[in-house]
């Protein structure tokens, strides 16, 4: 092979690797070339078979052909290579400029988490759940808490009636959760001491009242019970429940399941008991009902009344959410309104804490 030939392949080799545009074409093209049986390999086996004197030169000649070679591979991969990260970047270019997604978290409403957070305040001071019965019938909700067919009190709760059978008793919405302790004095043996949390039914509707809302009813018995365990009670609920020193006041009030009977107001939160507008300026802010528990309620669930006494207390879920929140309006609890939900629900903890 001559000079001549030589240039050639080597002419040759540069142009066709000048004209690929691709890696994978370009290793193709090496191996073609300089691979174990590439052309230009091929021509330096050949070595061998040549006369000493001819080795020398051709020799000299076909390793300048396969550095030439090599470079021109060299130079064209690094160029390919440059292009393809260029191209990568640009398909995979992010836009600064868009708006950024967010993770959608959903939040717990306010009803929700202080149903739990006055769950949690009750069971540190020993109170367990108990579960009640949202239809109900006239008797549970009434009459066995000392409410008779006749009794003016009935008039005081707007009641959703439900159609029953002629020879059925009439059952009722519960129009409160007091009508768990009937249940609960029937099924348990004293001393105990329980809390009842969830949705009760009245036929109102206004600024002030939904028809569904949320109460809690505690319930205590035992031996020796007496009024000063309940103001103890309700004093550390509270003080617990608002997470400050409040203060408490009972005024005497009628409830007929109880006797004596007391209206609970706390200290006003918002202007530290001066007077403002929400608690009309009388310092003072009326939170729940209570009192020890009637003896004919205590009879009716086939309690020893000389035996034993107990204490009960009752108190509305949206209102205690509302003082302690901020919150003005009942019916916002109830509108699903976007922006209420992400400004006054709240993450659970247990999620808070995986974010
Ligand atoms: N059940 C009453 C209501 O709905 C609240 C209440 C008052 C509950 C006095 C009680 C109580 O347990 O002792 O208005």
């Amino acid at each position: 092979m001559d000079t001549m030939e030589l240039n050639n392949i080597q002419n040759k080799a540069i142009e066709t690797v000048a004209n690929l545009n691709n890696l994978q074409d370009l290793e193709a093209a090496r191996v073609s070339l300089l691979g174990k049986n590439g052309q230009i390999t091929q021509l330096l086996k050949q070595l061998g078979t040549l006369a000493p004197e001819d080795r020398k030169t051709f020799g000299q000649q076909v390793n300048k052909v396969k550095v030439e070679v090599t470079s021109a591979l060299e130079k064209r991969k690094n160029k390919l290579e440059i292009e393809e990260l260029n191209k990568k970047l640009a398909s995979e270019a992010v836009d600064i400029t868009l708006p950024a997604t967010h993770k959608v978290i959903g939040k717990m409403h306010p009803v929700s988490y202080v149903m739990e957070e006055v769950a949690s305040v009750l069971g540190k001071v020993g109170f367990n759940h108990a579960v009640g019965k949202e239809i109900e019938t006239d008797f549970y909700n009434f009459t066995a808490l000392n409410i008779p067919d006749d009794h003016p009190a009935r008039q005081d709760h707007d009641t959703f009636y439900i159609k029953t059978k002629d020879d059925e008793e009439r059952k009722v919405l519960r129009t409160q959760t007091s009508n768990v302790q009937i249940h609960t004095m029937e099924d348990n043996k004293p001393p105990l001491r329980i809390m009842s949390i969830g949705r009760v039914y009245r036929c109102d509707s206004d600024v002030t009242h939904t028809p569904q809302f949320h109460q809690v009813e505690g319930l205590a018995l035992d031996t020796n019970l007496h009024f000063g365990h309940l103001k103890g009670t309700l004093q550390k609920f509270m003080t617990d429940y608002f997470e400050r020193d409040v203060k408490i006041r009972m005024r005497p009030s009628y409830f007929p399941f109880v006797e004596p009977g007391t209206e609970v107001d706390i200290g006003c939160l918002f202007c530290n008991g001066e007077g403002c507008r929400i608690c009309s300026n009388t310092g003072w802010l009326e939170v729940l009902g209570a009192g020890m528990v009637h003896r004919n309620v205590l009879k009716n669930c086939g309690v020893d009344s000389e035996k034993y006494q107990g204490f009960a207390f009752g108190a509305g879920i949206e209102r205690l959410a509302m003082l302690k929140y901020g919150i003005n309006d009942l019916r916002l609890f109830y509108e699903s309104q976007e922006a209420f939900l992400n400004h006054f629900g709240k993450v659970p903890a247990s999620v808070s804490a995986k974010l």
